[in-house]
């Protein structure tokens, strides 16, 4: 018998993926919906503004293969920005770029360079969620309203979350109708010109894992205890201090997810150490806290690492020491390849209790040394790779040295 909480979001089914998948690929776990004050389905899309969306949407379809569905702009109506809607497996980003001189993007940009602005969040119920935001003191930033257009009808709403980062409530099905629109009213459907390369795969991740944020220092339990009152969201980990201290800067993180583990979302302050901390970095150059980054579910990272260092991608160094330390191989036992083959690619590896995982991370994809992407394969790991905090922040350190930042 299959369990009734544990059924396919519209996106998924869309891209053909499995329920046995998708808790492999990112830890879907089973839950009851009937009982939270704030459900979640999963997320929905997420909105990065950046200075040329034109150019950044080749970028994410030459690139990270991703699939130009929708599109809003002048010649749709909407004279004040573009709006590019990529996808890649179930999960899509919007990018937006300022088109009026005037537009309220430009004073976005102009503070935080290219980031993300709105984390989206699919529910069922807009008002419900609403209402309990109220109830639990959160900002809401939209009350819930309506937008029609030829494919059906959505219900928003929009609460504010770190900095000047959005939660986009989306609502896509109204009394049992399911808005068939490539987005949400206001885009129009947009094939691309770009011919993906021959030989190419289908696509290079699947779904959306984590999205991080980096709050400030002192910060970060007030904004666990506002995922946890407002949102119902659940602790997962928590790393504190020496887990994730290096010889110089150090961080706090603590994990929250909704009920099905779909939506998680770590959360990093900067602790005191020797020099100035990574997060402190990202805070001084995003002029406050936002995401840091984002982690993308791939069924097969050794193939997407390739795919994306052919096409310029750069990653993270990892010394080889990393994967010739005795412990370390001892640590992780098994797993799907062997150790080499990681070593060639950089790739990383954690176990815990529940399994393994494989990641590895992008240097900041933008000018700025903000946000950036993580690729994650994951065997049954329902962590985030703690094990490798301090290679990881030893490997950072190393490009916020070079950029002066330490
Ligand atoms: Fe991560």
């Amino acid at each position: 018998m299959p369990d009734p909480t544990m059924t396919l979001t519209e996106s998924e089914r869309d891209a053909d993926l499995g329920l046995h998948q998708l808790k492999q690929l990112i830890g879907l776990v089973e839950y009851d919906a009937s009982t939270d004050p704030f459900p979640v389905t999963g997320w929905d899309a997420i909105v990065f503004v950046v200075g040329n969306a034109t150019q950044a949407a080749h970028y994410y379809q030459s690139v990270w293969g991703m699939e130009l569905v929708a599109y809003s702009g002048p010649e749709n109506g909407n004279r004040d920005h573009k709006a590019f809607v990529l996808k890649s497996g179930s999960i899509k980003f919007v990018l937006k770029g300022a088109v009026d001189p005037n537009s309220p993007l430009i004073a976005h940009h102009a503070k935080h360079g290219d980031g993300v602005v709105d984390i989206g969040l699919e529910v069922p119920d807009v008002d419900k969620c609403i209402a309990q935001a109220k109830r639990a003191g959160a900002t809401v930033l939209a009350e819930p309203y309506e937008i029609s257009d030829e494919f059906g009808t959505v219900r928003l709403a929009a609460i504010a979350t770190y900095g000047e980062t959005r939660h986009t409530l989306v609502q896509r099905e109204i009394d049992g109708v399911r808005y068939a629109g490539p987005h949400v009213p206001g885009y129009l459907p947009r094939a691309s010109s770009f011919v993906k390369r021959e030989g190419a795969p289908k696509r290079l991740f699947q779904a959306l894992d984590h999205v991080v944020g980096n709050v400030e220092l002192g910060k970060m339990d007030d904004w666990v205890t506002f995922y946890n009152k407002v949102m119902g969201f659940v602790n997962m980990a928590e790393f504190v201090g020496d887990d994730i201290a290096t010889d110089y800067s150090a961080l706090m993180s603590k994990v929250v997810a909704n009920g099905n583990h779909r939506v998680k979302f770590p959360l990093n302050e900067p602790a005191i150490a020797k020099k100035r901390s990574q997060i402190d970095e990202y805070l001084d150059f995003y002029a406050g806290p936002g995401a840091q980054h984002l982690a993308l579910a791939t069924n097969d990272i050794l193939r997407t690492v390739d795919e994306l260092r052919k096409e310029g991608v750069e990653f993270l160094d990892t010394p080889d020491a990393y994967y010739e330390d005795p412990e370390l191989r001892a640590r992780i036992g098994q797993v799907r390849v062997p150790v080499e083959e990681l070593q060639k690619r950089k790739i990383l590896v954690d176990r815990d209790e529940d399994g393994y995982l494989l990641q590895i991370f992008t240097k900041p994809l933008g000018d700025r040394p903000t946000v950036f992407f993580e690729v994650i394969e994951r065997h049954g790991s329902l962590g985030f790779g703690k094990g490798n905090f301090k290679a990881l922040f030893e490997s950072i350190e190393r490009e916020q040295d070079k950029r002066g930042n330490l």
